[in-house]
Parts: structure tokens; sequence; C-alpha cells
């Protein structure tokens, strides 16, 4: 993987080798792509008024409470034994991007500058370095294959 270089066009993309071994979880992972790809060249178009920005924050944030919510109910119906590690970097992040969302809601709208690269930097790392560790685990029938809007709303009912 290369490193951003902040050039237009710098967001990559899912890869092969960041296969966790079940095609909803991959799934979600590619949609993270596409989510901070679509960030980034909303937040680099100078005619952009904000509302498409605004609505991307909200499908990450969607995003990633949903996804989390997956992986971490099949994780814990396979027995998966680091779980509440996994779920403590889950939190984190969770947190890191409710908080720029927020800040660039009230108004600070640079806030939202370097979300694209932190997302994919964090997620990189993650999916390669944490999410590859339950891959011998994962069993497709342990995973929830319902559209993530189902789930994000479970996390937050
Ligand atoms: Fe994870
Ligand atoms: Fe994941």
């Amino acid at each position: 993987m290369e490193a951003s270089d902040g050039a237009r066009g710098a967001i990559p993309e899912w890869t092969p080798d960041m296969s966790v071994g079940n095609d909803t979880l991959d799934s979600d992972h590619k949609a993270f792509f596409d989510i901070a790809r679509l960030l980034y060249d909303s937040l680099a178009d100078k005619r952009e008024q904000g509302l498409i920005i605004a609505s991307t924050l909200l499908i990450l944030e969607e995003y990633v409470d949903g996804h989390f919510l997956r992986e971490e109910k099949a994780l814990k119906a396979v027995g998966y034994t680091q779980l509440s590690e996994h779920h403590h970097k889950h939190r984190k992040f969770q947190a890191r991007v409710r908080a720029i969302s927020e800040t660039y809601q009230s108004g600070t709208k640079s806030a939202a500058d370097d979300l694209p690269d932190l997302v994919i930097k964090w997620l990189t790392h993650h999916i390669l370095n944490e999410d590859m560790q339950y891959k011998r685990w994962i069993r497709d029938s342990a995973v929830d294959p319902r559209p993530l809007a189902f789930l994000a709303a479970e996390a937050a009912g």
C-alpha cells in the first residue's frame, strides 16, 4: 500500500490481500474505501456547498456503527478470544470519527479535511493487523448479512 500524498485520486482501493474470509465483512470494508473516496472528492470540490459532505459524514458514521456491530456480533458468536481488545479499538475509532463529524457539523469546516486520510490509514492498518487475526475463526453462518442500516439502528437503539 502506497502512502497517500494528498493528491487528488490518492485514496487507494481495497485489495484482495485484505480479505478476512467472509464476503459480507469484505463488502463492508470495500464500502469504507468508497466512502472515504467520496468524502475526499466532495471535500476537494470547491463548488461543494456542504450538503454532500455532511451526508457523507453521516453515511460514514452509519458504516462505522453498523460494520463494527456486525463484526463484533460475529466474533462473539464464534467465541473469538481477542474480542474485548478488538471491541476497544473499534470504540476508540468510532469516538474519533464522531468527534470530527460533530466538529464539522457545528461549523468548523476544516475539521473534516484530514478525515479521508485518517479513515484509510486506520482502516488499512486495522484490517491487516487486527481483523486479519479473526480470519481463521470466522464462519459465514456467524455473520449477520443484513444491510448495515439495520445494524446501525440496532446499535443506536
Ligand atoms: Fe475490526
Ligand atoms: Fe472490520
